[in-house]
């Protein structure tokens, strides 16, 4: 098997490729990126690429078909992947995200590759407080990067079909440690914040609803993916991945990191705006259709997991907030230094 992942190279791409080199040991890893963060490492022994047999450095906006010969599945990674960036970058965000990904579907399924797996996100539900969403829920985007992942579910959902099987993963929000750790996701801000001041600073209310996932979970959600039949969901696959236990509230998560670092003071901003994203989620199709690959870790031992990983990084930034730990610092600094121009191309 010839698998091909764009955007390995960030925070989920270096915990994909290692669980993928483990179940396919004698697959062929095809690593794509622009490597954006590839400078962004975490404490790792080796460069995670070296786990992959071939490393293309490209822009997905400009793939060669060359790259998709003998390719029998693909996981899209590749993205601007958040609210702040998307907000930043409107433009590129929608031709990264959405118009090159569908481009990336198309000449997949013209060059016979048979599945490809696409890491859209539970953000889509957008404001959604009432009830817990399931897969034929209104959606309610209210970002450019959530819209971004709306369009392309859409589009790629129309190619899928005469064996070419699309499963679009509506992943939780993603918190554990990587080989390129982020911290502008909410638990790993809270441990960051934990460890390096003894202080959680919710920058909302506390009360907006967020399910979430580790990281390696995710990991093992997508080789369900790469290797599912048609028989089992169809052509094309929307599903929502995460489960019914990790749907929590802000405040909950922040006083579950007190609970496992000591010492630690949580300070709520009652007077915040209220955050409109919030979202509970239904994942009961995910369960039905992958029990084998249901999420094993829970927020306990994914806050000890980050706590350790910290910890051996020595990580005591206090103002990791301004650091290049959060993916729109980098992107910024990139640009500043004359290295990206303005569509985000290396200049
Ligand atoms: N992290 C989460 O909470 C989460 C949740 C749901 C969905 N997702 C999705 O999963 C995917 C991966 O997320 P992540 O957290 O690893 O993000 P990340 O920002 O750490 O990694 C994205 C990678 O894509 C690469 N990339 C961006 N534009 C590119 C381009 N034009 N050509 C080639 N490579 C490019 C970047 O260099 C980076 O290595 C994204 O699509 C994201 O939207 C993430």
């Amino acid at each position: 098997m010839k698998i091909l992942i764009t955007g390995n190279m960030g925070y989920i791409g270096p915990c994909l490729v290692k669980h993928l080199r483990s179940c396919h040991p004698d697959a062929t890893l095809v690593g794509l990126d622009m490597g954006y963060f590839a400078s962004c490492l975490s404490n790792c022994e080796i460069l995670p690429e070296c786990q992959t047999d071939i490393q293309y450095f490209c822009d997905v906006r400009k793939i060669d078909t060359a790259v998709l010969k003998d390719v029998d599945a693909i996981v899209h990674l590749s993205a601007i992947s958040n609210d702040p960036m998307g907000k930043t970058f409107e433009n590129v965000t929608m031709d990264i995200n959405y118009q090159a990904s569908v481009e990336l579907a198309k000449k997949a399924k013209e060059n016979g590759v048979k599945a490809f797996v696409f890491a859209s996100s539970c953000s889509m539900y957008g404001a959604a407080e009432d009830s817990a969403k399931n897969e034929e829920s209104q959606l309610n985007p209210l970002t450019a990067y959530a819209r971004s992942k709306v369009f392309t579910e859409r589009d790629i959902g129309k190619i899928a079909g005469d064996g070419f099987i699309v499963t679009s993963l509506r992943f939780s929000t993603a918190c554990g440690m990587s080989p390129r750790l982020r911290l502008d996701l909410v638990l790993n801000d809270f441990v960051a914040g934990a460890i390096a001041s003894k202080q959680i600073t919710i920058l909302s209310d506390g009360t907006p609803w967020r399910p979430l996932i580790n990281v390696k979970d995710m990991a093992n959600a997508i080789e369900w993916a790469i290797s599912r039949e048609r028989t089992n969901g169809g052509d094309f696959l929307a599903v929502n991945v995460g489960s019914n236990e990790w749907n929590y509230q802000v405040k909950d998560l922040a006083h579950a990191v007190s609970g496992v670092i000591p010492g630690v003071e949580v300070s709520i901003n009652k007077n915040a705006a209220p955050d409109k994203r919030s979202y509970r989620v239904n994942f009961d199709y995910y369960k039905k259709l992958a029990p084998n690959h249901q999420p094993k870790y829970d927020l306990i031992n994914t806050i000890e997991e980050l706590r350790d990983g910290m910890e051996a990084m020595g990580f005591h930034d206090e103002k990791f907030r301004n650091s290049n730990f959060m993916r729109l610092n980098m992107l910024n600094q990139l640009r500043a230094n004359g290295l990206l121009n303005e569509n985000l191309e290396w200049a």
